[in-house]
Formats: C-alpha cells, sequence, structure tokens
C-alpha cells in the first residue's frame, strides 16, 4: 500500500475543493494535483478536467485514465449520489463515504435515527409525515420553532422560527413532495461551532478517527449579521474561546459511537464526518451531521495544519489512519471572508469583473480561493 499520494484528483468547484487542492499541492509528497470540474483558482494549482462530478462513471473514468492515488469527493451532492461507490468499485482509493454512509447527511430522520440508537448528544426530535404529526410536535417542543426538510436541500432546508405559521408552512412545504418528511425539533440554545473528524475503517481494526482544530462559520450577510442566510460568510480557527478539549470530546461523545453505529450497521463511513454542534449549557449537542468538509469553515483550518493532508486523507481512505500521526496545527489563527456577488444570497449578479485578486494574493499570509468565478478572456468575472 502506498503510504502517501504522489497524485490526487478533488472533484468539485467551491472554495472548499479550491482550498484542499492548496493544501494537496503544499504536501511534499504530493507531485500533481488534478480537479474536476474545478475552477479558475484551483487551476492554478491543478490540472482541470471537464468531467461532470455527478457522474461516478465519469469521475471513476477520470481518476483511472490519470491513473492517480487517491480521489478526494469534496461535496455532499455526488457522495449521496454514489459516486466514491464508483470509483472504489474500480479498485481507486477514494476519501469519501458511499452512498449509504452518507445517508447521514442526506436524510435528516436517518442521522436522527442514528445519533438516537448511538447515544450521540443531539436535540429532541420527530420525524412527521402529516400535518396533525407536525402540529403535535410544535406543541411537543415549544418556540422557537425547528423544522427540518428530511432531504437534501442546499442549505435551504431548515427554518428556525417563533411564529407558528412560518414553521407550518415550510413543514407543508416540504411534505408536498412525493415521500416528503419533516424533523421536528428542539431548539438548541448556544454558540454553533465545527469540528470535522476524519474517519477510517478496516475490517481488522474497526473505525479510527482524528478530529481537526475547530472552527466557527457565520452565515448571515451584512455587518452584525443582519441580513439572511447564506451558504457562508466567513469563518475562523481556532476557538481560543472554547474548551480546550472540544475536539476529543466530540470525538468521544459523537464521533466514535457514530463510527461504531455505521459499521455495525454494515455500512462503515469513510471520510469526513462534520459535526455541526451546539454548545449548549447542557455540554455539546449535535445540530447536524454532514459528510464532507465545511464551506468555509475548513478553509482556515486548512490554512492552519501542519501535516501533509494527502498522507491523511490517503491513510483514512485505505483503513490505517492509525498508523499515521494525528494532525497537528500551527499556532496563531487564521480568518476566511467572502466576498460575493451584488445581490447575494437572494440572486447573484453573473460577469462582472473581479479585481484586485493578484495583488490580494501578494499579501504575506493571504490565500485567495475562488467559488463562482469563471474566466471571461484574460478577465476573472463572476459566475
Ligand atoms: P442545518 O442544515 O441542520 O445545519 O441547519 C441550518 C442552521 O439552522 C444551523 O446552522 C443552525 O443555525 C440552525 N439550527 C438547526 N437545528 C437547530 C436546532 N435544533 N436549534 C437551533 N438552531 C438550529
Ligand atoms: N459551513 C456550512 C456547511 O458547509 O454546510
Amino acid at each position: 500500500m502506498t503510504t502517501a499520494p504522489r497524485s490526487v484528483l478533488v472533484i468539485g468547484t467551491g472554495g472548499r475543493e479550491h482550498a484542499l487542492a492548496l493544501a494537496l499541492a503544499q504536501d511534499p509528497a504530493v507531485t500533481a494535483v488534478h480537479a474536476a470540474p474545478g475552477n479558475p483558482g484551483m487551476a492554478e494549482v491543478a490540472t482541470v478536467h471537464d468531467v461532470d462530478p455527478m457522474s461516478g462513471d465519469a469521475v471513476a473514468d477520470l481518476a483511472a485514465s490519470l491513473d492517480v492515488d487517491l480521489v478526494v469527493v469534496g461535496p455532499e451532492a455526488p457522495l449521496v449520489a454514489g459516486v466514491a461507490d464508483a470509483v472504489r468499485e474500480r479498485g481507486i482509493v477514494v476519501f469519501g463515504p458511499s452512498r449509504a454512509a452518507a445517508r447521514l447527511e442526506g436524510s435528516k430522520a436517518f442521522s436522527k435515527a442514528v445519533m438516537a440508537a448511538a447515544g450521540v448528544p443531539t436535540a429532541g426530535s420527530r420525524t412527521c409525515e402529516t400535518a396533525a404529526q407536525v402540529e403535535a410536535a410544535l406543541d411537543a417542543f415549544g418556540a422557537p420553532y425547528v423544522v427540518k426538510d428530511d432531504a437534501l436541500a442546499a442549505g435551504k432546508g431548515v427554518v428556525v422560527t417563533r411564529d407558528r405559521a412560518e414553521a407550518l408552512a415550510h413543514a407543508a412545504h416540504c411534505m408536498s413532495r412525493e415521500g416528503g418528511r419533516v424533523v421536528v425539533e428542539e431548539f438548541l440554545d448556544g454558540p454553533e461551532v465545527s469540528v470535522f473528524a476524519l474517519c477510517s475503517f478496516s475490517a481488522a481494526d474497526g473505525p479510527t478517527a482524528y478530529a481537526l482544530q475547530p472552527a466557527q462559520d457565520f452565515k448571515r450577510i451584512l455587518d452584525g449579521g443582519r441580513g439572511p442566510n447564506t451558504g457562508g460568510m466567513g469563518s475562523y480557527s481556532p476557538l481560543t474561546w472554547a474548551q480546550d478539549d472540544l475536539a476529543e470530546a466530540v470525538l468521544a461523545q459523537v464521533v466514535r459511537p457514530t463510527l461504531a453505529e455505521m459499521a455495525d450497521r454494515g455500512t462503515p463511513f469513510v471520510g469526513c464526518l462534520y459535526v455541526g454542534l451546539a454548545l449548549t449549557a447542557s455540554g455539546p449537542r449535535v445540530i447536524e451531521f454532514n459528510v464532507r468538509f465545511g464551506d468555509p469553515d475548513i478553509q482556515p483550518v486548512l490554512a492552519l495544519l501542519g501535516s501533509p493532508l494527502g498522507g491523511l486523507l490517503m491513510a483514512a481512505a485505505q483503513g490505517r489512519l492509525g498508523d499515521v500521526p494525528a494532525p497537528v496545527f500551527r499556532d496563531g489563527a487564521a480568518v476566511s471572508v467572502v466576498l460575493a456577488s451584488a445581490g447575494y444570497p437572494e440572486s447573484s449578479s453573473k460577469g462582472d469583473v473581479i479585481d484586485g485578486v493578484a495583488l490580494a494574493a501578494e499579501q504575506e499570509g493571504v490565500d485567495v480561493i475562488h467559488a463562482g468565478t469563471a474566466r471571461d478572456g484574460d478577465r476573472l468575472v463572476t459566475a
């Protein structure tokens, strides 16, 4: 077995994938980074390939033709669609969960069931299929109401509100789709943090995990958090105000029991388990699981990572994470600030010229990370 990958293919187009490509390019063992479909920023550190990230066959064909040592699948949609399975079936090493394990993000009801079985601290919840069940659940938990679409909804599935009519309307909207269900849950009060766990599984040793340094992201646009929710406007790490053993506590209370439960079900989890937590008065409680790195919350974490990323992801993907040292982080702090196009998040403006990027990138300690950009001749524009 290879210990560190020489060549890696990153799947995705976003800031998360650009940050992964940058960190992989800085791994001394990695001599070639490829990306599909990538973005103009990634094209500066990787060879980009115009391949559909949602097609398992197309991704596996590309990985085979490039003869890469490792494929890293960035976003949740291809994982939930089974792209990692298609790559793994060709005998190619892939960092990212199977379709079955990606249900931890793909179905809120499934992830709540796994948390309950594993004894993971989380919000009390009920899965509902009818308006009467929703009414009863709203009564049971009280305001503020939390109503979540069971299915993957690209950040638009959750409504947190004191307005009962709004909660009911969101539930009705989600349940109006074929097989639509919602999860109604208890409101968790406390600062939200992100803990990313690199997860590995082997039949001989069972699950193994390492936690990365915790981060925090901010979803509301405008100064002072006055605007609507977005995909994320910025993030930072480390959390100097949080308990020192937060990552260890999350590994012990959340990640290891979840990985054991997934292994018991015959669907071991391999990849990044993103634990979104509320630090409540009664301790950390899980708000949600994602099955991939956070965007933009992984960016500052990767900027501070002192260990070679390729070796870590490869070891996790091969079921031998315990054979490599736990990740270490540099002293200091990193902050990620998102610059969005006019109108975001309601709409976005395409084709606006972006300048100043080269100047920003020249600054000491600054990385410019792209998401939603395109080349128009020699100009960089919003897309
Ligand atoms: P999710 O898609 O599950 O991450 O939810 C999106 C956002 O809704 C989270 O980042 C939280 O800010 C909020 N949220 C979700 N569940 C809860 C909860 N049980 N209590 C309070 N806020 C929540
Ligand atoms: N940072 C939020 C997310 O990636 O879902």
